[in-house]
């Protein structure tokens, strides 16, 4: 069991009062609150430690550089990885998907080769693939859910083939909170020779991950998404992966050495950390990194759960109004909760939500296919992180029973189209 009263006295943002009310912060999917501990890691490099790194012989940059490379190994620990060197600096999962589909996608992919993706999958573990397969002529196909919202193994093992070159999915599914078998899509992709390329955004920040014991090729994530800065993510490669790519973008910091005609890339893992990095940010997500350990990944995934449970309970007692998405069984599931008031379009539930002081995230969550599957075009999301509660989740039951009363007025407010980009 976590202290979860101790851990809000961290979160200075969560003594907010919004729109009359306490602030209840269920967006955590989309980004997470940050403890004063990491903005104290980052301003305290700022105040006393700031300089560039690997440039410098002066105290300040070696400081600095110390800093940036221990940041490396935190992070590498908290994974599991074989060394602290195949951790490499992105600014986001987006960016470590792209880098990843890039470089190994453009050197290994040939016409006629077959990508599996999944209907599940986030716009940012789809769109890069895809983008390499039209340069290479390669074929994307999708993995289907089950009508329940798992994913669909059968159907995973029945389009295995040796054309099989990449499988690429969600370790755990930002709108349905469904969590993905690792293992066992893993172990299917080396069946064929493919490379398992995990997306690991929603779930390197709730669930315990072993990159070792696990086994995928690549494996991205954000640190906005587990209490750490906006601007800085990770991917994660196999070593023998890794030391055969070129860099996904080149400069200052990726090589050993240039001359007019040539150059020989640096080593791992600066080969792939082109200009400045985000210094700052990679100190703030080691400190992020250290805060989530101090607490314990599984207890945290254990909360998470409780709160979920306790959030089906509530919309179940709701009764026919809500339209809850995702598999009833919570074993399977993170902290993730998406569903829609039936006869009220999501963004009006959401902004009334707000008149409540409570934060969700409304719209296709970056995931329109999936969506599309389910047979809606949106949806509103409720996403737990270690500092929600069971009585906040009474309120956002009492103030959607409060929405659900006053469903025919709130029907004929004007739906405001906001693009979330998403
Ligand atoms: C499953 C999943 N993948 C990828 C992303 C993209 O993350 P970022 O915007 O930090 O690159 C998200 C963000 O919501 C996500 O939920």
């Amino acid at each position: 069991m976590i202290d979860v009263d101790k851990i809000r006295e961290d979160f200075p943002i969560l003594r907010r009062v919004v729109n009359g009310h306490p602030l209840i912060y269920f967006d955590n999917a989309a980004t997470t609150q940050r403890p004063k501990q990491v903005v104290e890691a980052i301003t305290k490099f700022y105040l006393k430690h700031n300089a560039n790194v690997h440039r410098g012989f002066h105290t300040l940059s070696q400081e600095a550089s110390q800093l940036f490379e221990d940041a490396h190994e935190e992070i590498a620990k908290f994974i599991n990885a074989y060394s602290w060197d195949e951790v490499i600096l992105v600014s986001n999962t987006t960016e470590g998907i792209n880098l990843a589909a890039f470089t190994w996608g453009l050197k290994n992919l040939r016409p006629g080769d077959e990508i599996l993706l999944t209907v599940m999958d986030h716009h940012s573990n789809m769109l890069p693939w895809r983008k390499v397969a039209e340069l290479t002529k390669a074929r994307v196909r999708y993995v289907d859910i089950t009508d329940e919202g798992l994913l669909n193994y059968d159907a995973l093992e029945g389009m295995l083939s040796e054309r099989t070159k990449v499988i690429a999915f969600p370790m755990m599914s930002n709108v349905l909170g469904t969590m993905n078998d690792v293992k066992r899509i893993v172990r299917l992709a080396h069946s064929v020779g493919a490379i398992a390329v995990a997306d690991g955004a929603q779930w390197v920040p709730h669930a315990p991950t072993n990159v070792k014991e696990m086994g995928m090729d690549f494996l991205a994530f954000s640190g906005h998404k587990m209490l750490g800065p906006t601007g800085v993510g990770i991917l994660w490669g196999r070593r023998d992966i890794l030391e055969g790519l070129e860099p996904f973008k080149s400069g200052g910091d990726t090589i050993k050495d240039v001359t007019l005609d040539d150059v020989i890339w640096h080593d791992l893992p600066w080969r792939f950390e082109a200009g400045t990095p985000n210094i700052a940010g990679m100190i703030g997500l080691a400190e992020a990194v250290r805060y989530l350990e101090r607490v314990g990944m599984n207890d945290i995934l254990e909360h998470e759960r409780h709160l979920l449970k306790y959030t089906l309970k509530r919309l179940d007692e709701l009764g026919d109004e809500i339209e809850v998405y995702g598999v009833k069984d919570p074993t399977t599931r993170g902290g993730i909760v998406s569903f829609n008031v039936k006869g009220l379009h999501h963004h009006i539930v959401g902004k009334a939500l707000d008149l409540f002081g409570i934060a969700v995230r409304t719209g296709g969550h970056c995931a329109h296919p999936l969506h599309y599957r389910l047979g809606i075009t949106g949806s509103v999301r409720a996403s737990y992180y270690l500092y929600n509660t069971a009585d906040e989740i009474d309120r956002f039951a009492e103030a959607l029973r409060t929405i659900i009363a006053l469903k025919d007025r709130l029907s004929k407010e004007p739906v405001e189209e906001v693009c979330t980009g998403g």
